[in-house]
């Protein structure tokens, strides 16, 4: 097929849906699979020792604050193996980016200016927004030049710098910014497109949590390096002049280097008292179980839409790409000179942990994890006004879809990921809720998929496998589908009106379609 026939021409082409061969097909991928949760993504090994693990402290990212904030997307070197440069895709050059605190009620604009040779999109993971700020994947920010490596899907776009406008009228929580380019979300977030929003209200405030150096961001990423140390992601085309990644890593990309904040395994010192611990999956395709060894308990306190109504005690914290959550652990609970590893139960060989904990002196307690931490209105299944379901797929067809397989490259591989048998395109809503309106989403798969939905925030009503999961609890813009599982969620949609997306957050599969519009009408 010649290079000159557009996406959406090739879309309309599309290949045929063949459910039961996805599922014949996952079936045997599932085979190769090691875990019930996971993990069909494949690792990319690195091709240089591996940094010892505990060895270099944890880097606390930048912060910020303000009405107005600006940042600057550039290409830097970063010391993140010991003695080595990696070069980095950041928002002001850094990996991860400047950690944005904001008020609730106090909104702002964070103006983006792109200094690289790529298209950019800015996403605010779990904000509230209109939908021009929303970081619609076509809705590019060009460089400067206006020059980029390659040429991108036609959209709303801008050149050299934009803003985008966050009300920030939403509950205190944990969000997150990436990028969200169409088709190249993957490489961008891996090669360091991400950063935290850390949202507070008086509410939050009032509660007596641990704060200042005792309240922590942590921003969980696999990645792996190539024998110059530089991140090793297995693009169709470096110079994204294809999207996709190579045949094996279609289900995902797994590094084999573990990075928090950045620092490979790194180690924290901390006092016997509260901190406050915030986990985010800033991974593409990585599940993690975190737990304590040798032993312990975190209290959860929050989830991706902000606080529990009450915190709950946890001996393990799971978390699919996108997901954040919330804790407390309280370090009295260990001697002074105990070294306290985060286990990834999920994880093999190196990867079975993602940093440690250095308990280094006694501390008074001037923090505390009230029982009542804040007030959620729970809807009722019978507020639905609907029903609607999402299957998602892998769908094998004729070669002439979105993915890997399609004409702008060379590579022939037949499939995309699918949502209800169609691969993404910008021209197609895939429901149209009506403004105020309560509705019931049920997601079903075959194979696991993290599901994220923009600008609504859920509450999960029940899983095929049972009641919702301990990772479900709260208000949820994320939630990690299970393989052969279905899962209902229920959202008000409210707030604005406009096109906005929902997708999987493996940004492997989101990058290979598995993504659709709807429209808030
Ligand atoms: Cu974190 Cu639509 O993405
Ligand atoms: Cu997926």
């Amino acid at each position: 097929m010649a290079t000159h026939v557009s996406r959406r021409q090739l879309l309309r082409i599309g290949g045929g849906v063949v459910v039961a061969g996805a599922a014949a097909g996952l079936g045997l991928l599932t085979a190769r699979g090691s875990q019930a949760t996971n993990q069909l993504a494949a690792l990319v090994p690195s091709e240089l020792p591996l940094p010892a693990r505990f060895a270099v402290p944890l880097p606390r990212p930048a912060q910020r604050s303000g009405g107005e904030i600006s940042l600057v997307q550039r290409y830097a070197e970063q010391e993140i193996l010991p003695g080595r440069r990696t070069r980095v895709t950041g928002y002001d050059g850094m990996f991860p980016g400047p950690t944005i605190r904001a008020r609730r009620g106090a909104p702002v604009r964070v103006r983006v200016q792109n200094d690289l040779d790529i298209g950019t999109v800015m996403h605010l993971h779990g904000g509230r927004m209109a939908p021009e700020h929303d970081g619609y994947p076509t809705d590019v920010l060009l460089p400067h030049s206006g020059r980029v490596r390659a040429s991108l899907m036609p959209g709303n776009t801008t050149i050299g710098a934009r803003s985008y406008v966050y009300p920030m009228d939403q509950r205190a929580a944990t969000l997150w910014y990436h990028d969200h380019a169409m088709d190249f979300t993957g490489p961008n977030v891996y090669a360091g497109l991400a950063g935290f929003c850390i949202l507070t209200d008086a509410e939050e405030e009032a509660l007596g949590l641990p704060s200042g150096q005792r309240d922590v961001e942590l921003m969980l990423a696999d990645r792996s390096f190539t024998s110059d140390a530089q991140f090793k992601y297995p693009a169709l085309a470096p110079d994204q002049s294809v999207p996709g990644v190579e045949p094996l890593y279609l289900a995902g990309v797994l590094g084999d280097v573990m990075l928090v904040n950045g620092a490979p395994w790194p180690v924290h010192e901390v006092s016997r008292n509260l901190h406050r611990l915030r986990w985010l999956n800033g991974s593409n395709a990585r599940n993690y179980r975190l737990e304590l060894a040798p032993g312990g308990t975190f209290i959860q306190i929050g989830s991706d839409g902000g606080l529990l109504e009450k915190p709950a005690t946890r001996n393990s914290i799971v978390l699919s790409p996108g997901e954040r959550m919330d804790t407390v652990v309280d370090f009295s609970q260990y001697p002074v000179g105990a070294l306290v590893t985060v286990r990834n139960t999920l994880g093999a060989g190196p990867m079975d942990a993602v940093m440690q904990f250095r308990v280094v002196r006694d501390a008074h307690e001037d923090a505390r994890v009230p029982d009542t931490l804040s007030e959620i209105q729970w809807l009722r299944r019978e507020d639905a006004v609907r029903t609607r379901d999402f299957i998602f797929a892998l769908q094998f067809g004729g070669g002439h879809g979105h993915g890997a397989g399609q004409a702008r490259g060379g590579g022939f591989i037949p499939h995309q990921w699918t949502i209800n048998g169609r691969p993404f395109d910008t021209e197609t809503d895939w429901a149209t809720p009506k403004y105020g309106d309560v509705e019931i989403w049920r997601f079903s798969a075959v194979a696991a998929h993290p599901v994220h939905v923009h600008l609504a925030h859920m509450q999960v009503l029940s899983r095929s496998s049972g009641p919702p999961r301990p990772s479900d609890a709260g208000l949820k813009d994320t939630v990690d589908l299970g393989p052969m599982e279905s899962c209902e969620v229920i959202a008000r949609f409210d707030g604005f009106r406009g096109r906005y997306v929902m997708h999987c957050h493996n940004l492997e599969h989101e990058d290979m379609a598995m993504m659709a519009n709807f429209t808030v009408v």
